[in-house]
């Protein structure tokens, strides 16, 4: 077995991406990708995915592919490290899903509780579509064709991931060892774990209509944070104020560097001064809100100008997109052909099946 450090990760084309993505996963992947201790890197658009929940409206799953890609590009995914590729145009994911659906029983899909709040929330109680419900033996489609070891994601993937890793221990042991169990690579910071919306409801959700998304403009953006819940019960600046659970506080704790107070706020050495003054009473928000608003356009502006620049050139950032699908279907077909050899599926590349089975055949 290959000792390579191997990431994989992707998301759902079903709308622009948003901070919440950024602290949860992008920003890490960055990171992961600068930081040279990984032998490969695969970032994917997962339209198929997509699909099984969103299969009558294609277009908006088209459409926000090149949006994802976009994102991608301007957070500092770089092509010449990372392979960005499209779930759907690599076939050998279906192939391997197929397999996998043999390893797999009902009642295990049905103690998935991603899969259970999803059907609540999508309202798929009565009729489930079956891709829907089987999307936890795709995705270990996803991840272990690339024998990725490392899966950056957010807590809400994590019964993705054990589903991945119990097929991947049932495959190896029935069949052989074949496979590489992966990790999750989990956000360190509490914060990032889960980033609020603007509403502070506990998810930033596009149908909830609370996020602030990497592409939006500096008016937007400042427009959002102003209007950003807070403490309700938090009404005068003397007021002593809650920071827990106030999305502004939350946002601080997930982008606040100490270097921003120099530049932004001086009065604070720190954020823990800044919160102390905020529950004793005495800090208005609009001091807070415009720290943050501060902090959050220096980390999006250059991300929404690198996103300008691939805007200008569509037809580099598909031809692009269309090498890293090639590049990972390579990736994906030699491990086919390792499962296949594995399953005894392998018939016309095994002349020693063949040579066995002319002997039997012929009574020596
Ligand atoms: N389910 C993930 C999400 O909703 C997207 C995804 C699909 C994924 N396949 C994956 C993430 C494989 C990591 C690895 O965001």
């Amino acid at each position: 077995m290959d000792k390579e450090k191997i990431i994989l990760t992707g998301d759902r084309p079903t709308g622009r991406l948003h901070i919440g993505h950024y602290v949860g996963s992008l920003r890490r992947r960055v990171e992961l990708q600068n930081s040279g201790l990984y032998n490969k890197i695969y970032v994917f658009i997962a339209d198929a995915q997509a699909l099984t929940d969103n299969m009558d409206t294609p277009e908006k799953v088209r459409q926000n592919v090149i949006e994802v890609a976009l994102d991608y590009l301007a957070c500092g995914l770089d092509p010449a490290k990372s392979t960005l590729f499209i779930q759907s145009q690599i076939p050998e994911l279906c192939e391997l899903t197929f397999y996998y659906m043999d390893l797999v029983t009902v009642s295990r899909l049905q103690r998935n509780p991603t899969v259970k709040t999803e059907i609540q929330m999508r309202n798929f109680e009565a009729s489930i579509p079956v891709g829907f419900f089987t999307y936890p033996i795709s995705q270990a489609a996803d991840i272990t064709a690339f024998k990725a070891t490392t899966v950056p994601v957010g807590e809400d993937q994590e019964p993705m991931l054990e589903q991945a890793r119990e097929i991947v221990r049932r495959f190896n042991h029935i069949y052989g060892e074949t496979l590489v169990e992966p990790e999750i690579l989990l956000p360190d910071n509490a914060a990032c774990l889960r980033l609020p919306g603007t509403d502070g409801k506990a998810k930033m959700s596009k149908s909830l209509g609370n996020c602030i998304y990497l592409s939006d403009d500096a008016d937007t953006v400042a427009q959002k944070i102003k209007t950003m819940y807070t403490d309700p019960n938090h009404l005068r600046v003397q007021d002593p104020g809650q920071v827990e659970g106030n999305p502004v506080f939350t946002y601080l704790d997930a982008f606040c560097r100490p270097e921003h107070f120099g530049r932004y706020l001086p009065d604070y050495p720190n954020l823990d001064e800044l919160k102390a003054h905020y529950r004793r009473g005495g800090l208005g928000d609009v001091k807070v809100k415009k720290f943050l608003t501060a902090i959050m356009q220096e980390t999006l502006e250059p991300i929404r100008t690198r996103r300008k620049e691939f805007e200008q050139d569509i037809p580099a950032v598909y031809d692009m997109l269309k090498a890293g699908c090639e590049k990972a279907r390579e990736a994906a077909a030699a491990t086919l052909d390792d499962v296949r050899r594995a399953m005894k599926i392998n018939y016309f590349d095994d002349a020693e099946l063949i040579a066995e089975q002319a002997r039997k055949f012929k009574g020596e």
